[in-house]
């Protein structure tokens, strides 16, 4: 397990130490936009029989490093994992996302709720992380993941994806005290996966809120970050150099940056709509930051893209008195599968050549 890493950037950055260039990886990096990835999704038959087999989730993770020089894997798996596993039934229906057969829609059905046993209901999850770690051998970190309490909590109650959140937001008034059990719930279960991650072998963690953004501060403040401030505080990650890092990805977190800097969190993901600068000069050192380019950027050509790359560098920069120390570079969300590999290729190495510089 304790391997010397050979790429330890995506770590100083986190502990806001001098790198020799930015360390850079990418949400998506292993996805449909790769040809070699729609190749192993059609030998596994689907994206869920991919994710709980090791093996292939492990051939998943290393093919975007294969390509690019990432200084991260992440886990292959999804967010909708642990739900899954408290018995709610995921499945994905063809082009429409993923789906629960059976929602929590009531007091009762959150009752039932149970913390899942991570190296029995998950332990597929942590056989990848264990297989993949071998694999990597030291060349970069790997990085494990979950959604936040109330992002899976927007899945559980919506039963998928959804457009308005109006079930998951009638429960927030009609009964918040259930709905605050069911974050409750949920928050030991992230904790719980969590550690069980970095237990198998996770180098760094990453909780995803991707739809805090859709709550009003109000409502914010009172369903999204106490829960990933409880996280901050309760998950037991080491001490000093040997700190497995917390990074708090939240789309549409730009209005929260000082309290969750406040949290514990060793690292805070940002979204595009606010400056790297303005989030340096907020958080006044106190956190590592990574972002935030716009994905659609992408769609850009590569010369459009290296600009673009350039000009969120320098922007971290101008907010953190001149240095890049404390800066991982990533988008602000996730790549999409209509992506070119071209120009994700020419992201990646502009971020190396003139963070060097
Ligand atoms: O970043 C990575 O490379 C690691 C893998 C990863 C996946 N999902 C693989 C995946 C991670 C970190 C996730 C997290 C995830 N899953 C989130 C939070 C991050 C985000 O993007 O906002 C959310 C909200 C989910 C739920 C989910 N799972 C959605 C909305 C979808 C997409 C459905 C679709 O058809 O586009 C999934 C499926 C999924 N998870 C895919 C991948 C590569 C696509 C599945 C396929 O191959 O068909």
């Amino acid at each position: 397990m304790s391997v010397a890493l050979k790429n330890d950037r995506l770590l100083r950055a986190l502990r806001r130490e001098p790198v020799d260039c930015t360390p850079v990886w990418l949400m998506r990096q292993a996805g449909r936009y790769l040809p070699e990835y729609r190749a192993t999704r059609a030998k596994a038959g689907s994206f869920l029989a991919m994710a709980k087999n090791p093996d292939l989730a492990c051939e998943v993770t290393l093919q975007p490093l294969a390509r690019f020089n990432l200084d991260a894997a992440i886990l292959f798996s999804d967010i909708l994992t642990v739900p899954d596993a408290m018995g709610l039934g995921l499945y994905f229906a063809d082009g429409e996302g993923p789906k629960f057969e059976r929602p929590v829609r009531s007091a009762a059905d959150i009752a039932k709720l149970a913390v899942p046993d991570m190296e029995t209901e998950l332990r597929y999850v942590m056989d990848a992380v264990r297989v993949i770690r071998r694999e990597l051998d030291g060349k970069v970190p790997l990085i494990g993941f979950s959604g936040s309490p109330w992002t899976l909590a927007c899945y559980m109650v919506e039963g998928g994806g959804s457009d308005n959140y109006s079930k998951i937001k009638a429960l927030a008034l009609n009964e918040p005290a259930a709905l605050h059990k069911l974050l409750s719930i949920n928050t030991d279960a992230v904790i719980a996966y969590l550690a069980a991650q970095r237990a198998a072998g996770a180098q760094a963690l990453q909780v995803f809120d991707t739809w805090g953004g859709v709550l009003s501060p109000a409502m914010y403040r009172e369903f999204s970050l106490p829960y990933l401030t409880r996280i901050a505080r309760e998950l037991q990650r080491g001490e000093g150099s040997e700190r497995t890092p917390l990074i708090l990805f939240g789309k549409g977190n730009a209005p929260y940056l000082e309290e969750l800097a406040a949290s514990g969190t060793e690292g805070l993901g940002v979204d595009w709509t606010v400056t790297l600068e303005e989030a340096a000069r907020r958080t006044a050192g106190k956190v590592a930051l990574q972002g935030n380019l716009d994905p659609a950027m992408l769609y850009g050509s590569p010369d459009a893209v290296r600009a673009q790359v350039r000009i969120a560098l320098d922007s971290y920069a101008a907010g953190n008195g001149g240095s890049r120390e404390g800066h991982v570079f990533n988008l602000g969300h996730g790549l999409s599968p209509d992506m070119q590999p071209e120009h994700v290729a020419a992201l990646v190495d502009e971020v190396h050549a003139y963070s060097r510089r």
